[in-house]
């Protein structure tokens, strides 16, 4: 996705899930409503455990599921409501406007696995973070966003 010099850059490497669980914690911080953050990478790269360290950051106590089937998991958290989409097996424009992500951005943050799928819908304040798996099995992320994502990092 796009890149532009003038926005937060920043890569990293996450070594094991704890590691994982810090920089959810970091991304978490900088949440509030109307931001997505866009988990893209391919399947098995680590994006539902990210968004489960976010979600934990921010309060979550129990377990979250994958939204995998059910396209959408809506979680009212103490200070935020945090809606995490996953977009792998949408197929059509029409099955996108159901799920409602533009509501789901009016009254709280997005979490996006398989972001391209609602590449149009996406914020100004979209954090990107591009997952790859390394040759040793640790994860590498991009992180692409506003400037004002600078001030969490
Ligand atoms: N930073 C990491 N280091 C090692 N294993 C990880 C890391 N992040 C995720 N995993 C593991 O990779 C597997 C797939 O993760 P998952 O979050 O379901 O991927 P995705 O949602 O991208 O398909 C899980 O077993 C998860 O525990
Ligand atoms: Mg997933």
């Amino acid at each position: 996705m796009r890149h532009n010099p003038s926005e937060f850059h920043r890569n990293l490497v996450l070594k094991d899930l704890v590691a994982t669980g810090a920089l959810g914690a970091q991304i978490a911080a900088g949440l509030r409503r109307g931001t997505a953050v866009a988990l893209d990478g391919e399947l098995g790269v680590g994006k539902t455990a990210l968004a489960r360290a976010i979600l934990a950051a921010r309060g979550l106590k129990e377990a979250a599921p994958s939204p995998s089937f059910s396209l959408v998991q809506v979680y009212d958290l103490p200070d935020l409501t945090i809606s995490h989409f996953d977009l792998y097996r949408i197929e059509q424009d029409s099955e996108l406007a159901e799920l409602g992500i533009e509501d789901a951005l009016d009254s709280g943050a997005v979490l996006i696995e398989w972001p391209q799928r609602a590449s149009d819908l996406l914020p100004d304040d979209t954090l990107i973070v591009q997952l790859v798996t390394g040759s040793q099995g640790e994860r590498r992320v991009e992180l692409t966003g506003p400037t004002r994502w600078t001030e969490f990092f």
